[in-house]
């Protein structure tokens, strides 16, 4: 005797089928990076890479400080351009120098609308980089940056503007038995400070940040998008 199944029961697994391959399908459109495949100034890459910050906190502000030609400048003198604003200083070994590159490299990618920006580097270490060092320190990565320093105290205030953290490095190397002391004074020391890179707006507001080793090209593809955005909102 064969037993019939019954037809409400094949159409109840059919369903039940249906309903799993339609989860299963938006699951995996869920899974895909939302503008994976996009073409076009908007197509960005490590979208990840942006930092979002909570509206509540206020990043940037203004100062004043002397750039490498020993003028006195304020914030207020790179309205009407974007700010490309990276702290740091001259003696770190290697990713200070790292995120420069990463700066020229972005803007070298922008082609003419590199002008529209205006690349930053202010110096947490104020007593090493004068104005004769930067001078000679922040033509070695691009041609318009511009390099600030200040007093240390107007360093601390726009440090806290932007919300960098940046303290000497403690010398793990013991003074030497019978020394000064005076290791404390030493030339030698390293400056441990945060390293990410803002970009603020014509207005002076701040727009996003990219993490230390945010590929140039995501840099690049970031200030192009806000550069259309611009052009859209102006038609
Ligand atoms: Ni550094």
């Amino acid at each position: 005797m064969q037993s019939k199944p019954s037809f409400p029961l094949i159409i109840a697994m059919l369903a039940a089928l249906a309903a799993i391959a339609l989860t299963a399908y938006a699951a995996w459109r869920m899974s895909r990076p939302a503008l994976e495949g996009a073409v076009g100034p908007n197509a960005v890459v490590g979208a990840s890479r942006v930092v979002k910050v909570s509206p509540e906190i206020k990043i940037g502000g203004p100062f004043t400080l002397t750039d490498h030609t020993g003028k006195r400048v304020h914030d207020t003198d790179f309205r009407g351009r974007l700010m490309l604003v990276y702290f740091g200083y001259g003696y770190c070994p290697d990713v200070c120098p790292t995120e420069l590159q990463n700066i020229a490299a972005a803007l070298d990618m922008l082609g003419t609308d590199a002008k529209t920006v205006q690349p930053i580097f202010i110096t947490v270490d104020p007593e090493r980089d004068t104005v004769k060092f930067l001078a000679e320190y922040v033509p070695q990565f691009y041609p318009r940056l511009i390099g600030l320093t200040g007093t240390p105290a107007e360093i601390d205030a726009v440090a806290k503007e932007y919300r960098v953290y940046h303290a000497r490095a403690k010398d793990d190397v013991p003074p030497a038995k019978g020394g000064t002391g005076k290791d404390a004074e030493s030339q030698d020391y390293l400056v441990d400070h945060s390293a990410f890179v803002y970009l603020m707006g014509r207005d002076g507001t701040y727009l996003t940040m990219f993490r230390p080793a945010t590929d140039p090209r995501k840099i690049a593809q970031t200030l192009t998008a806000y550069l259309t955005d611009e052009q859209a909102a102006r038609k």
